[in-house]
């Protein structure tokens, strides 16, 4: 028996992925890249934003042509499912699992009992998916969830009614799962939860575990995704400066620049202590790399509060951002009790600003980088150039290697030489 599994969203989401495709290889499926070879077809799917719960549902809309064989089955997994519940059953009623992010043990049931259709909503308090070993994907890279859910309720967002209340791993979970990783030789960790730096377990926060993480030996580079700006504690940065493991990169989620707004989102941060945590960062971290995420359109938002989040941009200068238009989600806050009435049209030139903005910003970053020596972890080859190996800084950034032919998964010593757009490109000083 085979499956096919394809993923969308965000890292939770593609460590959920390898922890689906544990349990499912437990019960003696093998793995496809091909759909239409499979028996099962899975698609695990987001829904952040309207976009991205729409592609995952057309996706699984176009594998409905393989069900012309009656034993070929169907499942939709993650947020969406749990986003949507039954209205998803009425309308898509040719797929046969449908299982919310905190049901995938259920696989074990439905392969067995073979009992179509089967769908599985609820929510946990508890599940971490201790005692599954993921059926790791990467070679270079391990995800360790070390907490799942959120307790932030962001007016805009979705995931707390997706993924449920926070609950953290304990640290000797976490601790067996990264030796783990070192054993089977993967290089770099990275610790994920919806809200990473909230982890909370038996007096042990965030900053324990990044101490105890980088204590492992065979582990050389450390990252962790995403944390939110007001779970932040010097300690933390501290601890990061302290261990060179620790990539010198903070993913900090900005979403806007106004006061008003930012109160109106829930953030929980004004634009003053958003500023005041850079500083606080970069003073601990003189050579950290800053990314973010920002939201235009925001219902509410004038021209004089989006102007601020261009301040806040020129102020920090991230190296990257990932930049969104506000999308209404059914069941948040903001969707019931604000109207989304910043037409489209303004939604998009503030979005072309701040992106363009942002690519001004990444430029002269990279910039500042030509004639730095960094060491990179090779990826293995460039998209474009098939010769030329791809490697990443600490910083994130990728670099084209312009000498030598280093292997995947080999750290080197490069020097900066050279910039195109947001590329980087180095030789090799080894
Ligand atoms: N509309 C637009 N962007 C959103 N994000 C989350 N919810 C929404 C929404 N309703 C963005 C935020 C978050 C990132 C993962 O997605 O910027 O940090
Ligand atoms: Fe998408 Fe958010 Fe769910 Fe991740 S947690 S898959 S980003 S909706």
């Amino acid at each position: 028996m085979k499956y096919y599994l394809e993923t969308y969203g965000c890292q939770m989401n593609e460590a959920d992925s390898e922890i689906v495709a544990q349990i499912i290889e437990r019960k003696g499926y093998r793995r496809t890249d091909e759909p239409q070879k499979a028996d099962l077809i899975l698609v695990n799917s987001c829904t952040v934003r309207e976009k991205a719960e729409s592609r995952a549902i057309a996706r699984l809309s176009q594998f409905k042509g393989y069900k012309k064989d009656p034993e070929v089955k169907l499942g939709l997994l993650g947020c969406a499912v749990e986003r949507g519940k039954d209205k998803i059953k009425e309308e898509y009623p040719f797929i046969d699992i449908l299982l919310g992010p905190d049901s995938y043990r259920e696989f074990d049931k439905i392969l067995e009992e073979a009992n179509y259709p089967y769908q599985n909503f609820s929510l946990s308090n508890k599940e971490l998916y201790e005692g599954i070993s993921p059926q790791r994907t990467s070679d270079l890279n391990g995800w360790i969830s070390i907490m799942r859910g959120c307790n932030q309720f962001c007016s805009y967002c979705i995931v707390p009614y997706t993924r449920g209340r926070e609950r953290s791993k304990p640290l000797d979970t976490i601790l067996k799962e990264a030796e783990e990783i070192a054993q089977e030789g993967i290089p770099q960790i990275t610790l994920i939860g919806q809200n990473v730096n909230a982890y909370d377990y038996a007096d042990k926060g965030f900053g324990d575990v990044l101490e105890e993480v980088a204590r492992i030996k065979d582990i050389e580079r450390i990252r962790y995704i995403s944390p939110h700006p007001s779970d932040f504690n010097t300690r933390m940065i501290e601890i990061m400066a302290e261990y060179d493991k620790i990539c010198n990169h903070i993913h900090l989620p900005l979403q806007a620049g106004s006061n008003r707004v930012l109160e109106k989102m829930n953030r929980n941060y004004t634009k003053e202590e958003f500023l005041d945590l850079v500083e606080n960062i970069r003073s601990i971290i003189p050579e950290v790399a800053l990314t973010t995420d920002i939201i235009v359109g925001f219902p509410g938002e004038k021209e004089e509060d989006y102007q601020e989040t261009l301040e806040v941009m020129e102020k920090v200068e991230f190296d990257n951002a990932f930049m969104f238009q506000y999308s209404s989600r059914p069941g948040t806050y903001a969707a019931k009790n604000m109207e989304d009435d910043i037409p489209y049209d303004i939604k998009n030139r503030r979005l072309e600003e701040v992106s363009s903005l942002q690519r001004k910003h990444s430029l002269e970053k990279n910039e500042q980088l030509i004639g730095q020596n960094k060491e990179v972890l090779i990826e293995g080859q460039s998209k474009k150039n098939k010769n030329e190996p791809v490697g990443r800084t600490e910083e994130d950034k990728l670099v084209i290697i312009k000498s030598g032919q280093p292997d995947k998964g080999e750290f080197i010593n490069v020097k900066i030489k050279d910039i195109a757009g947001v590329s980087l490109f180095g030789t090799s000083l080894e």
